[in-house]
């Protein structure tokens, strides 16, 4: 029978040696130093007897959670441990824990595929492939020349937080996972301490009918600044639907990779839907690269 338990302080050795096994060496932290778990970060691990053999772990996801889904960022057995049921016990703990916030299911976030049968077997299905891009050597991005009569120009609050609702509602109502956002929601965006208002841009027509075109966000994970990796991650960027195709786009990375170099940062991550190819096509012709695919699963709590 599987045992299941919640991550303890007492766990960080086992829980360091699941995560350097699922996602290599590294990943479970500085050794010497004790694993603890960022805030709002939950784990379970599992055994059956002896040393935990599988774990998994929940982040607090702002974007996710406001979909009324907990988030999970891992899940994984070790190889000779599998099919004894521990991957089914894990995610029945992390099902109970979004049932006890009041949460309609689970999103998990994975850069490996799990297997279809295991996905049937507990009621789980694919939602959406991810794909990763990545822009190293901001410095060779040209200066934008954004031309006359329009500006990108950092946010302003609170005075832009209603017309960047407005705009990103106007922007991302196609995307997979949209939710219509009100200024509250865009205030939110300043208070998690990843994304500042310097590094929220807005394309901004001047002329009549002046208002806001685009916008392109970054947000730095301090995490990952204390690791010394000066990736921004770019979790929004898009143009008014009537004013695709003329190149915004461009100068929207342009300026985004001009503020990231500004800020000392020095390259830019995002994520596009596999699905739509001329997302996936833009950000080639824009110099990224691809660094993998992340899926995404979804098992509702009932
Ligand atoms: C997906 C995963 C979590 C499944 O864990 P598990 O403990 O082996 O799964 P379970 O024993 O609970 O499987 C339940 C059922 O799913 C199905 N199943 C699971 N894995 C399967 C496989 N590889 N092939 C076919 N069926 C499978 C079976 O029906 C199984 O029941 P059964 O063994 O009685 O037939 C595990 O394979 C894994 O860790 N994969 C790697 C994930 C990874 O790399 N994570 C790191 C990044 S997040």
């Amino acid at each position: 029978m599987p045992e299941i338990r919640p991550f303890e302080p007492q766990d960080g050795e086992a829980l360091r040696r699941l995560m350097e096994e699922a996602f290599g060496p590294g990943a479970g932290g500085k050794p010497g130093e004790p694993l603890s778990l960022p805030d709002g970060c939950r784990a379970w691990l599992a055994g059956e007897g002896g040393a935990p053999a599988a774990f998994c772990r929940t982040v607090p996801d702002k974007e996710t959670l406001a979909l009324g889904r907990l988030c999970l960022d891992a899940l994984f057995v070790s190889p000779p441990r599998r099919r004894r049921g521990l991957g089914t016990a894990l995610l029945r703990a992390a099902r109970e824990a979004a049932r006890a916030e009041g949460l309609g299911g689970l999103w998990a976030y994975s850069p490996v595929e799990l297997p279809p049968a295991f996905l049937a077997a507990t009621g789980g299905r694919r939602r959406r492939a991810l794909r990763l891009f990545r822009r190293g050597s901001l410095e060779s991005v040209p200066y934008p020349r954004v031309p006359q009569g329009y500006r990108v120009r950092p946010a302003g609050l609170p005075a832009d937080l209603a017309p960047a609702a407005a705009l990103y509602n106007a922007v991302f109502s196609r995307m997979w996972n949209f939710r219509a956002h009100a200024a509250r929601d865009i205030a939110e965006w300043f208070e998690g301490g990843e994304t500042a208002p310097e590094n929220c841009l807005f394309l901004e027509s001047l002329a009549e009918p002046a208002g806001l075109l685009g916008m392109a966000v970054l947000a730095v994970d301090s995490s990952r600044l204390q690791r010394g990796d000066r990736t921004a991650y770019i979790p929004d960027i898009g143009v008014l639907p009537g004013h695709r195709g003329k190149g915004w786009g461009e100068i929207l990375i342009a300026s985004a990779a001009a503020r990231a170099r500004d800020a000392g940062l020095a390259a830019l991550e995002l994520l596009a839907d596999t699905e739509d190819a001329a997302v996936c096509a833009f950000y080639r012709r824009m110099g990224f690269e691809e660094r993998g695919v992340l899926q995404v699963y979804e098992w509702e709590v009932a």
